[in-house]
């Protein structure tokens, strides 16, 4: 059995090589390859605090590996000691069922979002899209600026979080890892947005927050923060207004406030929605149209990405 931590988990997956592994893994999901059953949120009994305990399962196939991943969510963490995603990808090998890893999910769930995200940028942001804000200032920011400046020449980063300290924080430690880029405190959504041709939405907000008048012509916004039918970050007037795609048909019906609320309202019919990443990625739907439309990549997190990357470092550590 391997045990491999967050700090070399992250070591094997650098943000390119992590967006290449999604790109295989959503082709293989798009094409019935690989699967996964639909993950068990437990809403924990603990008061107001609504802490979440979720089991994600899938098999990638008869000669890999399945297995699921078990993690907390703990918002109130954030900037504290403890992060706000802790857990285990479990992994066993298909021939036999044994147990083979246990691999951090923290450290995957760190990067294969923010790689999937990239994956999705690549589809639907505009090719030269220089100017980027990040909403929610949490360890997600961090990944998620690694992989827009994979897939864009980003060259600017406005950063807003309802905390400035940890705005602050942050900044400090991005200018450091990409000194030729500019990176600028906001003093709200509004202002961080109003320049940016990527806009990342990385937050637990239990209210949408990001507004249409505010959003210029053309661009790309990827709301990855929510993944609960009932909270979101995208108005319904924004949705209205936009493209929008998602990481997963079934996903988005079960858990997307983002898209189901809109739905609820009746303000979108289910033909809103244009496509999934898999069809992206496979060429079966065409991504950005023109200069001037707002795509939406919409994306709750699915455990095929998981157990795709998990295997991944297993494969590498297994052979030294
Ligand atoms: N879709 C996915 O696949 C996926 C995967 C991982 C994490 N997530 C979600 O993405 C979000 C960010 O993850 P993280 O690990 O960076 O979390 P984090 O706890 O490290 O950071 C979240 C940050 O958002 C800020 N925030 C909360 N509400 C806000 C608001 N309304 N406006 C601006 N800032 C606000 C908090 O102050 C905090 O700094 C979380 O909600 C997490 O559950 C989604």
């Amino acid at each position: 059995m391997k045990i491999v931590n967050f700090e070399e988990t992250l070591a094997i997956l650098p943000i390119e090589k992590t967006i290449a592994v999604m790109k295989a893994c959503f082709a293989d999901f798009e094409q019935g390859k690989i699967s996964q059953t639909p993950r068990v949120v437990q809403v924990l009994p603990d008061g107001d605090q609504q802490n979440l305990f979720a089991m994600m399962p899938a098999y990638l196939g008869p000669d890999r590996v399945f297995g699921s991943k078990v993690i907390t969510a703990f918002p109130k963490n954030a900037g504290t000691e403890y992060q706000s995603h802790m857990g285990q990808v479990m992994l066993f090998d298909s021939q036999h069922g044994q147990p083979v890893a246990l691999i951090d999910a923290n450290a995957i769930t760190y990067i294969r979002t923010a790689a999937v995200t990239g994956l999705g940028t690549d589809f639907l942001a505009k090719k030269e899209a220089q100017d980027l804000a990040l909403i929610g200032a949490g360890q997600q920011s961090h990944s998620h600026l690694a992989a827009m400046l994979a897939v864009r020449p980003i060259k600017t980063v406005h950063v807003f979080d309802l905390n400035a300290e940890q705005v602050a924080r942050s900044i400090q430690r991005m200018q450091v890892a990409y000194p030729a880029v500019t990176f600028i405190a906001a003093n709200s959504v509004q202002e961080a947005v109003a320049d940016a041709d990527i806009i990342c939405t990385l937050t637990p907000s239990k209210q949408a927050f990001l507004e249409k008048g505010w959003v210029k012509p053309g661009a790309h916004i990827n709301a990855i923060g929510t993944f609960t039918p009932t909270t979101r970050e995208i108005t319904s007037d924004l949705m209205v207004a936009s493209r929008l795609f998602v990481d997963d048909y079934q996903a988005a019906n079960n858990e997307s406030g983002d898209y189901l609320i809109p739905l609820a309202e009746q303000v979108i019919t289910k033909d809103h929605l244009q496509g999934s990443l898999g069809e992206l990625v496979t060429k079966q739907v065409q991504g950005r149209q023109n200069e001037t439309e707002i795509t939406i990549f919409d994306a709750v997190g699915l455990a095929v990405e998981d157990l795709c990357c998990a295997e991944y470092v297993y494969q590498l550590v297994k052979e030294g």
